[in-house]
């Protein structure tokens, strides 16, 4: 052996019998805990409960076979785990990790981990780390599959992944689970864009791998375009990023339609997104999106009649709705907000601003047909074109506090709250004074 392989072979042996110690105490306490959850036996439980359970099981950790696109396509893991673990390239440290927005699941450490961690005892700057947090299945929304030799043979996302994130309890980005809320953080296009394998993405868009590269830096943290492998539009006319917010999956219990542009129910998206954006093995159909018009790249791929084999989507449905209706939008925290101003905020949003003749409490969005034309609004047209229903969904307000971050409206184009209430005031001619509009600012925030 050369004395760069024995090394090699030290570090990864050394990496390896952390690796497993770690693991070995993450399945100890696993199988405690779900011995646990058994015990309190499932008479207690109420009606609908094991469903909501599932449901929540599944979107935290079903990739719905999406490994065989994240991973054996695309091949990320193997940018994860870097040339020493037999991967490609320098690979991907936990501060890199973070750095991208990635979130760290506390209760899927050890609690010897744990202490580590608080105690700063654990390198953020190894890749080793990085593969060990993996095999604990602790990276949210992120699933890890290991050869026996411990390098990574693929790699799968979940609905977590985008749509959870951290309360931060232990370290920034390492906290407690927070199911629904946007991850406002995470750079899905940076992630996207290590895969050392874009060329099915350059295929199937007809461009080259550059061009692919160019369109995943334009999105920025907290932003996706589950758009354009449909319509191919990468930008907006005037050359702007096409990509959309990362919206919360809570608080949608009671409300019509969803995504920002009204494409369908709960579950529509969720078959929409787990098939065709997330690559899961399944079924999705949607003959609206067959249209060569509108959209070329669907029409000319198929992807709009998506008949997975084995389906591992349309049987987790019913349980994956049953859990996003089940969160609801968090309140925000004391203090957060003026509570006075807020109260006078609640009357104008109701009277003189008539905000709430759209965003009706409490859903704030139109029990009914949700829908507006972009002209209703005051803005362009460009994402709502690229909806079906060419218009924009009244988007429901609560919990709004959780996802400042990246702005508001599809697109974030209004980076604060002042901005959206000065659109509003300068569109409709509501003549708000300055008090009124941070009378209002503060009953949004109190959402
Ligand atoms: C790569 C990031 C990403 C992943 C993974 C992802 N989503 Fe989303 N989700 C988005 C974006 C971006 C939108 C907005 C899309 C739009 O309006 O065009 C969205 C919209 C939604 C909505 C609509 C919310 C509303 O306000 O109406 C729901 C519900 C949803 N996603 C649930 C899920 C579920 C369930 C999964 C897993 C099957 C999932 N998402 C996976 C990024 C993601
Ligand atoms: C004609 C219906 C209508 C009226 C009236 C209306 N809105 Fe909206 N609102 C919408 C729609 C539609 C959107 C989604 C825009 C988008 O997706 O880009 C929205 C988005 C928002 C958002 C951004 C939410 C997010 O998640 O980014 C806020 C905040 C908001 N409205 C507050 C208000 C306030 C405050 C008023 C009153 C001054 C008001 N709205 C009046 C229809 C309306």
């Amino acid at each position: 052996m050369q004395p760069r392989t024995v090394l090699k072979s030290v570090t990864l042996i050394a990496a390896l019998v952390s690796l497993l110690a770690v693991a070995k105490a993450a399945i100890d306490g696993r199988e405690r805990s779900e011995s646990s959850s058994d015990d309190r036996g499932a008479a207690m439980r109420p009606a609908g409960s094991s469903m909501i359970e599932e449901g929540r099981r599944v979107f935290r950790y079903d990739t719905f076979g999406d490994e065989a696109w994240w991973g054996d396509t695309l091949q990320l893991h193997k940018a994860l785990e870097g040339e020493r673990f037999g991967g490609v390239g320098p690979g991907v440290t936990p501060r890199t990790a973070l750095a991208v927005g990635l979130k760290v699941d506390v209760d899927a450490l050890p609690r010897s981990l744990q202490a580590q961690l608080r105690a700063g005892r654990v390198s953020l700057d190894d890749v080793a780390t990085t593969l060990a947090l993996l095999k604990l299945n602790a990276v949210v929304g992120v699933t890890g599959h290991f050869q026996a030799n411990g390098s990574l043979r693929s790699v799968g996302i979940q609905c977590a992944f985008c749509h959870s994130t951290v309360d931060d309890a232990l370290a920034p980005g390492v906290g407690h689970r927070l199911d629904g809320w946007a991850n406002r953080d995470l750079n899905v296009g940076a992630i996207v864009s290590l895969a050392p394998n874009l060329q099915p993405i350059a295929d199937l868009l007809q461009v080259d791998v550059a061009t692919v590269k160019t369109v995943l830096a334009s999105w920025g943290p907290g932003r996706f375009d589950a758009e354009l492998d449909k319509d191919g539009k990468a930008f907006r006319p005037d050359g702007g990023q096409a990509g959309t917010l990362i919206p919360p999956a809570f608080g949608l219990a009671g409300v019509n339609l969803h995504t920002w542009t009204g494409f369908g129910s709960v579950p529509y998206w969720n078959a929409y997104v787990a098939v065709t954006e997330m690559h899961g093995s399944g079924t999705f159909y949607d003959a609206r999106l067959s249209d060569p018009a509108q959209y070329p790249v669907a029409a000319r791929s198929g992807s709009w009649n998506t008949r997975g084999v084995p389906d591992l989507v349309t049987p987790r449905l019913p349980a994956l709705h049953a859990y996003q209706i089940s969160l609801v939008a968090p309140a925000p925290p004391v203090g957060s907000f003026n509570a006075d101003a807020a109260r006078r905020g609640k009357a104008l949003f109701a009277d003189k601003a008539n905000c709430a003749s759209c965003h009706v409490p409490p859903l704030y969005t139109e029990p009914g047909h949700n829908l507006h034309a972009p002209d209703e609004i005051g803005i362009d047209a460009f994402q709502a074109d690229r909806s079906p229903t060419h218009a924009y969904r009244t988007a429901p307000l609560a919990g709004l506090w959780t996802h400042q971050k990246g702005g508001f409206y599809h697109d974030g184009r209004f980076a604060t709250l002042d901005d959206v209430i000065d659109h509003y005031d300068a569109f409709f001619h509501l003549g708000l004074t300055d008090q009124e509009k941070r009378d209002l600012r503060e009953y949004l925030l109190s959402l």
